[in-house]
């Protein structure tokens, strides 16, 4: 079966943190535009989190958050593929699919996803993705985004947890790190702080760019 290839973009401090430092989120949003990914794929925990902190209130929902969004056939703008199967973002899911920049919202659930939840995405017409038995099954859902939603590039920047088991899992072609000028020290989260790799991965670099106020773009193929 066929999967998307899958490129890793996120920014970090020198000390290879992805927070507790000014994250320049116009530059990151930049750089990861021009990969013209079909779907951005992020965890639950960032999903929140990124709500948190960009989006103030959570307005009330309005009739159209419960319609699919209207695209045309070869739409360019990416799914946001939301991997959430405890119902975090129950609530709160017509935040993503209000963005200007998404065709559309997957969320990825497991088969001990809760009923509730599975039913205020029903009711509110949102694709979802079934897999595994607690945790998702990434190579299964993959495989679906790939066949049911020709989905064939994906762009995922979210946190360090998710990171890690994409890269165990074998799933990530492709890393994009922005270095932006700051050390967190003992205040960094670690950007694959629960990686469990019996050998170190290696990597083959790709391209080096300086950007902007003083962050520097790296892009590595992973050669597992
Ligand atoms: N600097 C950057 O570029 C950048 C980018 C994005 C995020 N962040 C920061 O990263 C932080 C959040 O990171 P995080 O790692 O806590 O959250 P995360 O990226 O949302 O990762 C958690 C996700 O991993 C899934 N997961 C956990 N264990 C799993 C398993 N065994 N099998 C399958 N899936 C599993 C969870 O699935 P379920 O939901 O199904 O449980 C959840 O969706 C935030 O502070 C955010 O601001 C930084």
């Amino acid at each position: 079966m066929q999967r998307p290839k899958i490129i890793m973009h996120n920014t970090i401090s020198i000390d290879s943190s992805i927070k507790n430092f000014e994250c320049d989120i116009g530059l990151h949003y930049q750089v990861a535009g021009r990969y013209q990914a079909d779907a951005h794929l992020i965890g639950s925990m960032t999903a929140k989190t990124g709500l948190e902190m960009y989006s103030g209130n959570i307005p009330p929902e309005k009739k159209s958050d419960f319609l699919k969004k209207d695209y045309e056939k070869g739409d360019k703008k990416p799914f946001w593929i939301i991997v959430d199967s405890k119902g975090i973002l129950k609530g709160i899911m017509h935040m993503y699919r209000r963005f200007e920049y998404c065709k559309d919202v997957i969320v990825l659930l497991s088969k001990n996803s809760p009923a509730d939840y599975i039913e205020y995405l029903k009711e509110r017409n949102y694709e979802y993705i079934i897999s595994g038995e607690s945790n998702i099954d990434f190579p299964i859902a993959l495989e679906e985004l790939y066949s049911r939603y020709h989905i064939r590039k994906i762009l995922t920047d979210t946190g360090s947890i998710l990171n890690s088991i994409l890269l165990e899992k074998k799933l990530i072609n492709e890393i994009s790190l922005i270095v932006a000028p700051y050390i967190t020290g003992e205040k960094s989260e670690y950007l694959f702080r629960s990686l469990r790799n019996n050998k170190s991965i290696s990597l083959e670099l790709n391209r080096v760019e300086v950007l902007e106020k003083n962050y520097v773009l790296i892009r590595y193929n992973v050669l597992y």
